[in-house]
């Protein structure tokens, strides 16, 4: 079998799956906004390419310099303001649309999935368009791009941050138990677009197959995740959704 046969196969046994199984859980990650153009983390052109992340996404970063830690979100707000939801994000909203039961796990805080038009989403990193108070604690949308720097909040005067998680802190628990929760409860788990190699997002998609959960990834590389999987559908998202769409509902390829 060709390689292009492979890929076929890979496509209609996902379909297949998805047809007969209500319960389907998705996992993204940056590579679903890169065809939005927004820079994926590791890959050729990724932020910590760039950037060393303890400078810029850990808590003792944003104690030693808030201005810098904000000067690169502010960065990152307007690369993310003007970018649209690509046909990745949109294959993902008809898929929620014609299935039963479906969770879209995300670690992106860019709000494309949202913007796109995703419902049951679970932004299990944060969103970077929320700014939090670590004072009083309150959280609240904050669209403003440029947003002055640092930014303070109304209530209390507090130095705000934004409402991501960095390295080194725990996810939202409330967040992190739904996942859980759709997590052992999926029939087909889709892992979309991410290196796998930050926890605990990197482990979900075992916890899904250990509770019995049939295992799939869309990706141009490969993951450490890949070798797990009962199906690999190599490539971009941008390419591969809107296929799977197309044969989900019926359609030629
Ligand atoms: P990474 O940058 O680590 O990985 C991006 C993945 O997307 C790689 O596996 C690429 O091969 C793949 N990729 C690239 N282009 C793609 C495309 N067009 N379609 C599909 N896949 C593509 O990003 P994440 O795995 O999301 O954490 O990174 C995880 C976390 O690390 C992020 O949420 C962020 C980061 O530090 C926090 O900010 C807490």
């Amino acid at each position: 079998m060709t390689k292009k046969e492979d890929q076929k196969n890979a496509l209609e046994s996902l379909v297949h799956w998805l047809r007969r199984t209500p319960r389907v859980v998705v996992l993204t990650g940056a590579g679903v906004s890169q065809e939005s153009g927004i820079p994926t983390f590791r890959g050729p052109g990724g932020w910590w390419r760039n950037f060393r992340p303890e400078e810029l996404a850990t808590p003792r970063a944003f104690a030693k310099d808030p201005r810098l830690v904000w000067e690169w979100y502010d960065w990152r707000r307007s690369l993310i303001r003007r970018a649209e939801p690509n046909v990745g994000h949109r294959a993902l909203v008809e898929l929620e649309k014609a299935l039963p039961q479906f969770t879209l796990i995300t670690q992106n805080v860019d709000g494309l999935h949202r913007r796109a038009g995703s419902r049951q989403v679970l932004e299990i990193h944060g969103s970077i368009w929320e700014v939090r108070c670590p004072g009083c604690g309150k959280v609240e949308e904050d669209h403003r791009v440029p947003i002055p720097i640092p930014p303070y909040c109304d209530a209390c005067g507090g130095l705000l941050r934004p409402n991501v998680v960095w390295f080194g802190e725990d996810l939202d628990p409330r967040v992190l138990d739904a996942a859980r929760q759709a997590l052992v409860q999926a029939q087909v788990m889709l892992v979309i677009g991410t290196s796998a190699v930050v926890q605990p997002a990197a482990s979900f998609a075992l916890w899904a197959q250990a509770a019995g959960a049939k295992l799939a990834e869309i990706n141009p590389a490969p993951t450490p995740l890949t070798q797990h999987c009962d199906l690999v559908l190599t490539g971009k998202s941008g390419e591969i959704l809107p296929l799977l769409v197309r044969r989900f509902k019926g359609l030629g390829l």
